[in-house]
């Protein structure tokens, strides 16, 4: 069943998204060679209950005896989500995913990016650049009156025009009361299809590229998910109001940004309004 939030809910889940949004901004400073994954781990829980929420991911799974051990999800290079923080260091040239939920007030907020550690290469600097974009392209579509696969086949178009390929075994989902809600958000699917959106509806829309195949498998530790032919894989998610204006993106610091208007911080090179038509723009905008 999809749940539609009162204004006064969407304001709770402002609170815990801005915390995963200062999260992902906290760590970037410490995303360097020789860091740790668990150090990153310790950073992020830190900040969270000092702001006086709970890590969403922590004791989360369907295995009793395997729960979700951590604060954040770092899954590096060929690790598509759900890696495992540990005493991994991280190398120049990599590039790590980290997912970061957080729960406060009852609701939760469901956020990721993707960094690059140090300089990296032309390959996963598209592929982040692509994913990035493409969750871009997404949010405007979670308009009232759309489709829910509108959101689905924004992803797969640009991904698959830039050569990549979309994870289809995992997928984004409504977020609000619990971390995994109705509807499902798959990253591909076809136009026109799928349940009818409403204002107040909260999705966490999430992308997952992998540079080569789509197919993936999970280790041994039953949680890190790797792409099959070990190429890079990048991930970027937000917490989303539809609305039947300008989608309402929660999982940033850009309190004033509507999702539609230009925005110097936004990596978008290609411009897609709220109906579905496309106006191409130039390419250029390609800073952090
Ligand atoms: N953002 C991811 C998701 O929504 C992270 C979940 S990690 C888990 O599925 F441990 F909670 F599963
Ligand atoms: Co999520």
């Amino acid at each position: 069943m999809v749940t539609i939030k009162t204004e006064d809910e969407i304001e709770l889940m402002r609170e815990s998204s801005r915390i995963v949004a200062e999260v992902l901004k906290l760590l970037e400073s410490s995303i360097v060679p020789g860091v740790t994954t668990e150090e990153l781990d310790r950073l992020a829980e830190e900040y969270i209950r000092s702001r006086g929420g709970e890590p969403a991911f922590k004791g989360y799974g369907s295995d009793p005896g395997n729960l979700y051990p951590a604060t954040l999800c770092t899954s590096i290079d060929d690790e598509v989500v759900h890696g495992i923080p540990g005493a991994r260091r991280l190398g120049e040239g990599e590039i790590i995913s980290i997912d970061v939920g957080v729960l406060k007030n009852g609701f939760y907020g469901d956020g990721a990016r993707t960094y690059p550690v140090g300089r990296t290469t032309d390959l996963k600097e598209r592929l982040m650049r692509v994913t990035e974009q493409s969750l871009e392209l997404a949010v405007r579509r979670a308009v009232s009156g759309n489709h829910l696969h509108d959101i689905s086949a924004a992803v797969q178009r640009h991904v698959e025009e830039a050569g990549f390929s979309v994870v289809r075994d995992l997928v984004g989902h409504g977020v609000g009361r619990q971390l995994h809600e109705d509807p499902p958000v798959p990253n591909y699917g076809r136009q026109g299809t799928g349940p009818i959106l409403e204002e107040g509806m909260t999705l966490a829309i999430e992308p997952m590229v992998n540079a080569g195949s789509h197919r993936i498998r999970v280790a041994a530790d039953g949680w890190t998910v790797l792409t099959r032919d070990q190429s890079s894989s990048a991930h970027f998610e937000h917490t989303v109001v539809v609305r039947s204006g300008d989608p309402e993106i929660l999982t940033t610091l850009l309190r004033e940004r509507k999702s539609g208007e230009p925005d110097n911080d936004t990596r978008v090179n290609a411009r897609i309004n709220t109906r579905g038509t496309e106006h191409r723009g130039k390419t250029g905008a390609d800073q952090s």
